[in-house]
């Protein structure tokens, strides 16, 4: 009898912890929040910037980068990670594009290079709007709507914010050594040349770089040193299979008659680059 009440409160007790770790379990853990409006999102002046004229035609045109920066400061600010989720420290790794010999320092962004890394300050100005020509947050295709774009402006490609063809290929397509009259590619015949593309462009097609974006005084600097800066932008950082059509900017002692390959060819630089636009001197 003693045992058979001893093991009944032994159930009895055993029972009751459980009772009571399962009440403990259901209880809420954290205190009662009431209810509150959550904090209203500046939907408004949101939308405002999003439709900011400064993204549309014409005020993008004259738009200067700091009213840019304005508002997108993370352009210039925002850096690579030191190292990959996986670890890999972004030091101890080469990209393609770091293996030119102009390249200094840390791996960067896309942004910084063009902007303000040194090699850019040196050889390049190039503005917000040198690549971003206006876009439209709602259609990212010309001629989609009776209000966007037209389809033929090639200011504009489909789905993208830049277009490439008019900007990045003027200093990522490849080498045309073809219309040089070079036996071959660069990197076979540079030896032959002193590693120097003023060899021959001390005198030809020497009417060259007089656009807004391109500190053309110091890229003749760069060149007289080597080729590698004036190979960097004419098909050393290349990723497209073409070249880019130039004008062919007349020039002192040009030949007579236009070669073949050059019909067709514009004979000054893209009319909002020209130098003489922004001095006031053209219309
Ligand atoms: C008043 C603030 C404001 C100004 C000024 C402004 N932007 Fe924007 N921009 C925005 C906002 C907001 C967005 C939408 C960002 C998002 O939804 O991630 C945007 C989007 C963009 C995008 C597309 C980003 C994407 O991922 O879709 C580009 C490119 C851009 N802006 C470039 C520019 C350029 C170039 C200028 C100067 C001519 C400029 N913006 C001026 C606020 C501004
Ligand atoms: C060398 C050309 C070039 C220049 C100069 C340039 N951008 Fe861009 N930008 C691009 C390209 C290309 C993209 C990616 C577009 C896409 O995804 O379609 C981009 C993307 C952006 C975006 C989208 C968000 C992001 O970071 O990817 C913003 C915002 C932007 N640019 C603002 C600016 C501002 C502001 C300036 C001037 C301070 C500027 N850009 C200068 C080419 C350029
Ligand atoms: C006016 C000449 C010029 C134009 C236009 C240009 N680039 Fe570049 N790009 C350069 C130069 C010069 C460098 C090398 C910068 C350096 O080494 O510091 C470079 C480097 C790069 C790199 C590798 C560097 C890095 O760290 O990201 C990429 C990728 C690149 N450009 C993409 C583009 C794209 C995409 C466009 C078009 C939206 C473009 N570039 C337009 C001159 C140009
Ligand atoms: C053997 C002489 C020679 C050398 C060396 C040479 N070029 Fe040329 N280059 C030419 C000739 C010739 C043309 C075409 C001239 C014409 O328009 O009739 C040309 C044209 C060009 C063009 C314009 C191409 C076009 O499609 O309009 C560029 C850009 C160019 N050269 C860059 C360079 C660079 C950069 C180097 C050095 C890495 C270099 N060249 C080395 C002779 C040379
Ligand atoms: C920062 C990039 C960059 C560098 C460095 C550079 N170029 Fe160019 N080059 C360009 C761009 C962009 C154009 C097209 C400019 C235009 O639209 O007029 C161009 C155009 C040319 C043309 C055609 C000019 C014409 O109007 O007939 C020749 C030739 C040329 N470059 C040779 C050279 C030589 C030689 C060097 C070195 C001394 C050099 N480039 C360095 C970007 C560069």
């Amino acid at each position: 009898m003693k045992h058979a009440l001893a093991a009944a409160a032994a159930v009895i007790a055993v029972a009751a912890g459980f009772i009571l770790w399962i009440a403990a379990d259901m209880a809420p853990r954290v205190e009662f929040v009431p209810y509150a409006e959550p904090v209203a999102v500046p939907e408004q002046s949101y939308l405002r910037a999003v439709y900011s004229p400064l993204h549309y035609r014409p005020a993008i045109g004259t738009a200067t980068d700091a009213q840019c920066l304005a508002c997108h400061r993370e352009v210039l600010e925002d850096r690579v990670r030191a190292a990959s989720p996986s670890g890999l420290k972004s030091e101890s790794l080469r990209a393609w594009y770091q293996e030119t010999p102009t390249y200094a320092g840390e791996q960067d962004t896309f942004h910084r290079r063009h902007l303000v890394a040194p090699l850019a300050k040196r050889l390049m100005s190039l503005q917000c709007n040198t690549c971003h020509q206006g876009h439209d947050p709602r259609e990212e295709a010309q001629g989609a709507a009776a209000d966007s774009v037209q389809q033929d402006d090639t200011g504009f490609a489909l789905r993208k914010q830049v277009n490439p063809e008019t900007t990045c290929l003027k200093c990522h397509g490849q080498f045309p050594w073809q219309v040089m009259g070079l036996p071959g590619p660069w990197v076979e015949h540079k030896a032959a040349f002193g590693n120097n593309c003023l060899t021959c462009h001390a005198a030809i097609r020497t009417q060259r770089h007089e656009v807004t974006y391109l500190n053309g005084t110091a890229i003749e600097q760069a060149g007289k040193e080597g080729a590698d800066a004036c190979y960097g932008c004419h098909g050393g950082r290349s990723w497209y299979r073409i070249s880019y059509p130039y004008a062919r900017t007349p020039w002192p002692e040009m030949p007579a008659g236009v070669p073949e390959w050059a019909r067709g060819r514009p004979t000054q630089s893209e009319a909002r680059f020209l130098k003489r636009a922004e001095q006031g001197t053209r219309p």
